[in-house]
Protein backbone atom coordinates (compact mmCIF):
# COMPACT_ATOMS: atom_id res chain seq x y z
CA UNK A 1 0.00 0.00 0.00
CA UNK A 2 2.84 2.41 1.58
CA UNK A 3 4.80 1.34 -1.53
CA UNK A 4 1.91 2.22 -4.33
CA UNK A 5 1.33 5.84 -2.57
CA UNK A 6 5.00 6.48 -2.95
CA UNK A 7 4.93 5.64 -6.70
CA UNK A 8 1.83 7.45 -6.94
CA UNK A 9 3.31 10.91 -5.55
CA UNK A 10 5.96 10.25 -7.52
CA UNK A 11 4.63 9.92 -10.58
CA UNK A 12 1.96 13.38 -9.46
CA UNK A 13 5.57 15.04 -8.66
CA UNK A 14 7.07 14.26 -12.42
CA UNK A 15 4.23 14.95 -13.78
CA UNK A 16 3.59 18.77 -11.78
CA UNK A 17 7.26 19.04 -13.06
CA UNK A 18 6.85 18.46 -16.65
CA UNK A 19 4.00 20.68 -16.12
CA UNK A 20 6.44 23.63 -15.27
CA UNK A 21 9.51 22.43 -17.30
CA UNK A 22 6.40 22.28 -20.26
CA UNK A 23 5.60 25.67 -19.15
CA UNK A 24 9.50 27.50 -18.99
CA UNK A 25 9.36 26.17 -22.39
CA UNK A 26 8.69 28.89 -25.26
CA UNK A 27 5.95 28.43 -27.63
CA UNK A 28 8.15 27.43 -30.95
CA UNK A 29 6.50 28.89 -33.95
CA UNK A 30 7.63 27.09 -37.68
CA UNK A 31 6.94 29.85 -40.01
CA UNK A 32 7.97 28.07 -43.30
CA UNK A 33 7.39 29.82 -46.66
CA UNK A 34 8.34 28.97 -50.52
CA UNK A 35 10.24 31.81 -51.28
CA UNK A 36 14.13 33.76 -50.93
CA UNK A 37 14.53 35.96 -47.70
CA UNK A 38 14.87 38.96 -50.17
CA UNK A 39 11.30 39.12 -51.31
CA UNK A 40 8.69 40.89 -49.68
CA UNK A 41 7.04 37.62 -48.03
CA UNK A 42 10.74 36.57 -46.61
CA UNK A 43 11.48 40.45 -45.43
CA UNK A 44 8.07 39.83 -43.24
CA UNK A 45 8.70 36.52 -41.83
CA UNK A 46 12.17 37.67 -40.50
CA UNK A 47 10.42 40.92 -39.12
CA UNK A 48 7.74 38.53 -37.41
CA UNK A 49 10.43 36.45 -36.02
CA UNK A 50 12.78 39.49 -34.56
CA UNK A 51 9.51 41.12 -33.03
CA UNK A 52 8.32 38.32 -31.64
CA UNK A 53 11.08 37.44 -29.96
CA UNK A 54 11.95 41.15 -28.89
CA UNK A 55 8.87 41.39 -27.16
CA UNK A 56 8.13 37.86 -25.80
CA UNK A 57 11.36 37.00 -25.00
CA UNK A 58 11.84 33.41 -23.59
CA UNK A 59 7.95 32.78 -24.47
CA UNK A 60 8.07 32.47 -28.14
CA UNK A 61 10.65 31.13 -30.75
CA UNK A 62 9.91 31.70 -33.79
CA UNK A 63 12.03 29.32 -36.45
CA UNK A 64 11.77 30.85 -40.05
CA UNK A 65 12.20 28.17 -43.04
CA UNK A 66 12.14 29.75 -46.49
CA UNK A 67 13.00 28.67 -49.64
CA UNK A 68 10.54 25.18 -49.65
CA UNK A 69 13.49 23.76 -46.82
CA UNK A 70 10.97 22.45 -44.60
CA UNK A 71 7.63 22.23 -46.66
CA UNK A 72 7.00 23.03 -50.37
CA UNK A 73 3.83 24.11 -52.34
CA UNK A 74 1.72 20.85 -51.75
CA UNK A 75 2.83 19.54 -48.78
CA UNK A 76 2.51 22.81 -46.43
CA UNK A 77 -1.10 23.29 -45.85
CA UNK A 78 -1.18 19.34 -44.93
CA UNK A 79 2.19 20.05 -42.76
CA UNK A 80 -0.25 23.14 -41.06
CA UNK A 81 -2.94 21.38 -40.53
CA UNK A 82 -1.23 18.46 -39.02
CA UNK A 83 0.02 20.77 -36.69
CA UNK A 84 4.14 20.29 -37.96
CA UNK A 85 4.24 24.07 -38.66
CA UNK A 86 2.29 26.60 -37.18
CA UNK A 87 2.38 29.48 -40.13
CA UNK A 88 2.46 29.79 -43.20
CA UNK A 89 2.00 32.92 -45.79
CA UNK A 90 0.81 30.80 -49.25
CA UNK A 91 0.31 32.62 -52.62
CA UNK A 92 -3.64 33.84 -52.48
CA UNK A 93 -3.41 31.52 -55.89
CA UNK A 94 -2.86 27.93 -53.58
CA UNK A 95 -6.24 29.09 -51.30
CA UNK A 96 -8.51 27.13 -53.81
CA UNK A 97 -9.59 23.33 -52.31
CA UNK A 98 -10.06 25.38 -48.76
CA UNK A 99 -12.07 28.46 -50.29
CA UNK A 100 -13.54 29.24 -53.48
CA UNK A 101 -13.87 32.66 -52.88
CA UNK A 102 -10.56 33.55 -52.26
CA UNK A 103 -9.89 32.25 -55.74
CA UNK A 104 -11.47 36.01 -56.90
CA UNK A 105 -7.52 37.11 -56.54
CA UNK A 106 -6.39 35.18 -60.00
CA UNK A 107 -9.01 37.10 -61.85
CA UNK A 108 -7.10 38.52 -65.08
CA UNK A 109 -7.27 42.36 -65.14
CA UNK A 110 -9.74 42.49 -61.96
CA UNK A 111 -7.26 45.04 -59.55
CA UNK A 112 -5.75 48.21 -61.96
CA UNK A 113 -3.05 48.22 -59.83
CA UNK A 114 -1.70 47.15 -56.13
CA UNK A 115 -3.48 50.16 -54.24
CA UNK A 116 -6.75 48.93 -55.95
CA UNK A 117 -5.65 45.52 -54.23
CA UNK A 118 -5.02 46.92 -50.55
CA UNK A 119 -8.48 48.64 -50.70
CA UNK A 120 -10.60 45.58 -51.05
CA UNK A 121 -8.40 43.84 -48.88
CA UNK A 122 -9.30 46.45 -46.09
CA UNK A 123 -12.80 46.35 -47.13
CA UNK A 124 -15.28 44.06 -44.67
CA UNK A 125 -15.46 41.42 -48.28
CA UNK A 126 -11.90 41.10 -48.11
CA UNK A 127 -11.44 40.78 -44.37
CA UNK A 128 -14.39 38.28 -44.36
CA UNK A 129 -12.06 35.81 -46.45
CA UNK A 130 -9.43 35.84 -43.70
CA UNK A 131 -12.21 33.79 -41.70
CA UNK A 132 -13.72 31.91 -44.45
CA UNK A 133 -11.29 28.58 -43.21
CA UNK A 134 -12.16 28.51 -39.36
CA UNK A 135 -14.12 25.56 -40.08
CA UNK A 136 -11.26 23.95 -41.97
CA UNK A 137 -8.82 24.94 -39.01
CA UNK A 138 -6.89 27.79 -40.82
CA UNK A 139 -7.03 31.33 -39.85
CA UNK A 140 -5.83 34.16 -41.69
CA UNK A 141 -3.91 36.68 -39.49
CA UNK A 142 -3.07 39.02 -42.73
CA UNK A 143 -2.50 40.06 -46.19
CA UNK A 144 0.66 40.72 -47.61
CA UNK A 145 1.54 42.14 -50.34
CA UNK A 146 4.20 40.81 -52.98
CA UNK A 147 3.13 43.11 -56.35
CA UNK A 148 1.61 42.61 -59.63
CA UNK A 149 2.36 39.59 -62.20
CA UNK A 150 4.21 39.97 -65.53
CA UNK A 151 4.57 37.45 -68.20
CA UNK A 152 8.04 36.01 -69.41
CA UNK A 153 8.94 33.67 -71.82
CA UNK A 154 11.80 32.31 -74.22
CA UNK A 155 10.52 34.90 -77.15
CA UNK A 156 8.93 38.47 -77.01
CA UNK A 157 5.23 38.35 -76.06
CA UNK A 158 3.18 41.79 -77.35
CA UNK A 159 0.17 40.58 -78.39
CA UNK A 160 -1.81 37.57 -77.18
CA UNK A 161 -1.25 35.60 -80.25
CA UNK A 162 2.60 35.23 -79.41
CA UNK A 163 1.33 33.35 -76.42
CA UNK A 164 -0.27 30.88 -78.95
CA UNK A 165 1.00 27.25 -78.09
CA UNK A 166 3.76 28.10 -75.38
CA UNK A 167 4.24 25.67 -72.27
CA UNK A 168 3.50 28.00 -68.65
CA UNK A 169 4.25 27.23 -65.69
CA UNK A 170 1.30 28.30 -63.44
CA UNK A 171 0.68 27.83 -59.19
CA UNK A 172 -1.80 25.56 -58.67
CA UNK A 173 -4.72 27.58 -59.65
CA UNK A 174 -7.84 26.45 -61.82
CA UNK A 175 -8.40 30.36 -62.69
CA UNK A 176 -4.69 30.77 -63.59
CA UNK A 177 -4.89 27.35 -65.91
CA UNK A 178 -7.99 28.88 -67.61
CA UNK A 179 -6.40 32.05 -68.27
CA UNK A 180 -3.58 30.58 -70.45
CA UNK A 181 -5.92 28.32 -71.95
CA UNK A 182 -7.72 31.67 -72.60
CA UNK A 183 -4.64 32.65 -75.08
CA UNK A 184 -4.36 28.83 -76.67
CA UNK A 185 -1.68 28.18 -74.93
CA UNK A 186 -0.81 25.19 -72.57
CA UNK A 187 -0.72 25.47 -68.67
CA UNK A 188 0.67 23.16 -66.65
CA UNK A 189 0.51 23.43 -62.34
CA UNK A 190 4.40 22.91 -60.61
CA UNK A 191 5.13 24.28 -57.67
CA UNK A 192 7.71 27.07 -56.87
CA UNK A 193 10.45 24.78 -56.22
CA UNK A 194 10.44 23.73 -59.99
CA UNK A 195 10.16 26.62 -61.40
CA UNK A 196 13.70 27.54 -62.72
CA UNK A 197 14.48 23.88 -63.67
CA UNK A 198 11.23 23.62 -65.47
CA UNK A 199 12.03 26.75 -67.90
CA UNK A 200 15.88 25.42 -67.95
CA UNK A 201 14.91 22.14 -69.38
CA UNK A 202 12.35 23.48 -72.07
CA UNK A 203 9.81 21.43 -69.79
CA UNK A 204 7.60 24.88 -69.95
CA UNK A 205 8.51 28.18 -71.87
CA UNK A 206 6.66 30.45 -70.14
CA UNK A 207 5.81 31.63 -66.13
CA UNK A 208 3.96 34.86 -64.54
CA UNK A 209 5.39 36.16 -61.36
CA UNK A 210 6.22 39.60 -59.74
CA UNK A 211 9.69 40.96 -60.32
CA UNK A 212 11.17 40.00 -56.93
CA UNK A 213 10.40 36.46 -57.55
CA UNK A 214 12.03 36.68 -61.04
CA UNK A 215 15.04 37.56 -59.67
CA UNK A 216 15.36 36.15 -56.83
CA UNK A 217 14.77 32.92 -58.40
CA UNK A 218 17.53 33.97 -61.44
CA UNK A 219 14.46 33.57 -63.49
CA UNK A 220 16.35 36.20 -65.54
CA UNK A 221 18.94 33.04 -66.60
CA UNK A 222 16.42 31.16 -68.35
CA UNK A 223 13.83 33.71 -69.62
CA UNK A 224 15.33 35.80 -72.56
CA UNK A 225 11.96 38.01 -72.67
CA UNK A 226 9.55 39.54 -69.67
CA UNK A 227 6.34 41.34 -70.70
CA UNK A 228 5.54 44.28 -67.99
CA UNK A 229 2.01 43.34 -68.53
CA UNK A 230 0.74 43.82 -64.64
CA UNK A 231 -2.09 41.50 -65.63
CA UNK A 232 -2.71 40.24 -62.25
CA UNK A 233 -1.50 40.07 -58.69
CA UNK A 234 0.19 37.57 -56.07
CA UNK A 235 -0.46 38.80 -53.12
CA UNK A 236 -0.36 35.88 -49.87
CA UNK A 237 -2.46 35.38 -46.62
CA UNK A 238 -0.87 34.63 -43.24
CA UNK A 239 -1.84 31.72 -41.83
CA UNK A 240 -2.34 29.77 -38.69
CA UNK A 241 -3.19 26.86 -37.55
CA UNK A 242 -6.57 27.69 -35.51
CA UNK A 243 -6.81 25.42 -32.87
CA UNK A 244 -3.16 26.61 -32.16
CA UNK A 245 -3.86 30.09 -32.35
CA UNK A 246 -7.02 29.75 -30.16
CA UNK A 247 -4.93 27.41 -27.59
CA UNK A 248 -1.97 30.41 -26.98
CA UNK A 249 -1.94 32.18 -24.06
CA UNK A 250 -4.15 35.35 -24.51
CA UNK A 251 -1.39 37.69 -23.36
CA UNK A 252 0.82 36.53 -25.93
CA UNK A 253 -2.12 36.00 -28.31
CA UNK A 254 -2.53 39.52 -28.03
CA UNK A 255 1.06 40.52 -28.39
CA UNK A 256 1.58 38.17 -31.54
CA UNK A 257 -1.40 40.28 -33.23
CA UNK A 258 -0.17 43.19 -32.77
CA UNK A 259 2.92 42.73 -33.64
CA UNK A 260 1.36 40.93 -37.39
CA UNK A 261 -0.52 44.55 -37.78
CA UNK A 262 2.55 46.29 -37.76
CA UNK A 263 5.00 43.68 -40.04
CA UNK A 264 1.62 43.94 -42.47
CA UNK A 265 1.63 47.59 -42.70
CA UNK A 266 5.87 47.83 -43.05
CA UNK A 267 5.70 44.84 -45.55
CA UNK A 268 3.04 46.08 -47.73
CA UNK A 269 4.98 49.64 -47.48
CA UNK A 270 8.48 48.12 -48.87
CA UNK A 271 6.79 45.40 -51.47
CA UNK A 272 7.10 48.17 -54.55
CA UNK A 273 9.73 49.07 -53.67
CA UNK A 274 11.53 45.83 -53.49
CA UNK A 275 9.81 44.64 -57.18
CA UNK A 276 11.28 47.84 -58.27
CA UNK A 277 14.65 47.02 -57.39
CA UNK A 278 14.41 43.27 -58.82
CA UNK A 279 13.36 44.94 -61.89
CA UNK A 280 16.29 47.09 -62.15
CA UNK A 281 18.53 44.07 -61.08
CA UNK A 282 16.98 42.75 -64.00
CA UNK A 283 17.86 45.17 -66.58
CA UNK A 284 21.22 45.41 -65.14
CA UNK A 285 21.94 42.02 -65.81
CA UNK A 286 21.56 42.72 -69.73
CA UNK A 287 20.51 38.67 -69.91
CA UNK A 288 16.58 39.63 -70.78
CA UNK A 289 14.51 42.10 -72.36
CA UNK A 290 11.41 43.88 -70.94
CA UNK A 291 9.25 44.62 -73.22
CA UNK A 292 6.11 47.32 -72.18
CA UNK A 293 3.20 47.29 -73.47
CA UNK A 294 1.32 50.42 -75.38
CA UNK A 295 -2.50 50.86 -74.14
CA UNK A 296 -4.16 49.17 -76.92
CA UNK A 297 -1.28 46.14 -76.74
CA UNK A 298 -2.87 45.86 -72.75
CA UNK A 299 -6.57 45.75 -73.90
CA UNK A 300 -6.00 42.81 -76.20
CA UNK A 301 -4.48 41.22 -73.58
CA UNK A 302 -7.66 42.08 -70.95
CA UNK A 303 -9.80 41.05 -73.58
CA UNK A 304 -8.16 37.84 -74.84
CA UNK A 305 -8.17 36.86 -70.95
CA UNK A 306 -11.73 37.88 -69.75
CA UNK A 307 -13.79 35.25 -70.77
CA UNK A 308 -12.28 33.57 -67.69
CA UNK A 309 -14.25 35.66 -65.39
CA UNK A 310 -17.90 34.22 -66.37
CA UNK A 311 -16.35 30.95 -65.89
CA UNK A 312 -15.20 31.71 -62.43
CA UNK A 313 -18.62 33.84 -61.31
CA UNK A 314 -20.62 31.19 -59.36
CA UNK A 315 -17.91 29.91 -57.52
CA UNK A 316 -16.08 32.85 -56.42
CA UNK A 317 -19.80 35.17 -56.30
CA UNK A 318 -20.62 37.94 -58.60
CA UNK A 319 -21.16 40.16 -55.30
CA UNK A 320 -18.06 39.36 -54.35
CA UNK A 321 -16.48 40.56 -57.47
CA UNK A 322 -18.50 43.53 -57.91
CA UNK A 323 -16.75 44.60 -54.16
CA UNK A 324 -13.38 43.69 -55.85
CA UNK A 325 -14.00 45.33 -58.91
CA UNK A 326 -15.24 48.92 -56.30
CA UNK A 327 -11.99 48.92 -55.35
CA UNK A 328 -10.56 50.25 -58.37
CA UNK A 329 -11.70 53.55 -57.63
CA UNK A 330 -9.90 55.22 -54.36
CA UNK A 331 -12.45 56.53 -51.67
C1 LIG B 1 4.59 31.05 -56.97
O1 LIG B 1 4.74 31.41 -58.12
O2 LIG B 1 4.35 29.87 -56.62
C2 LIG B 1 4.70 32.16 -55.97
O3 LIG B 1 3.50 32.75 -55.80
C3 LIG B 1 5.40 31.75 -54.73
C4 LIG B 1 5.27 32.79 -53.67
O4 LIG B 1 4.99 32.38 -52.56
O5 LIG B 1 5.48 33.98 -53.95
Amino acid sequence: MLKQTVKALACAVSIGLAGLAHAADPIVIKFSHVVADNTPKGQGAQMFKKLAEERLPGKVKVEVYPNSSLFGDGKEMEALLLGDVQMLAPSLAKFEPYAKSVQIFDLPFLFDDINAVDRFQASDAGKQLLNSMRDKNITGLAYWHNGMKQLSANKPMREPKDARGLKFRVQASNVLEEQFKALRANPRKMSFAEVYQGLQTGVVNGTENTWSNYYSQKVHEVQPYFTHSDHGVIDYMVITNTQFWDGLPEDVRGELEKIMEEVTVAVNKQADDLNQEARAAIEKAGTSEIIELTSEQREEWREAMAPVWKKFENEIGADLIKAAQDSNQAN
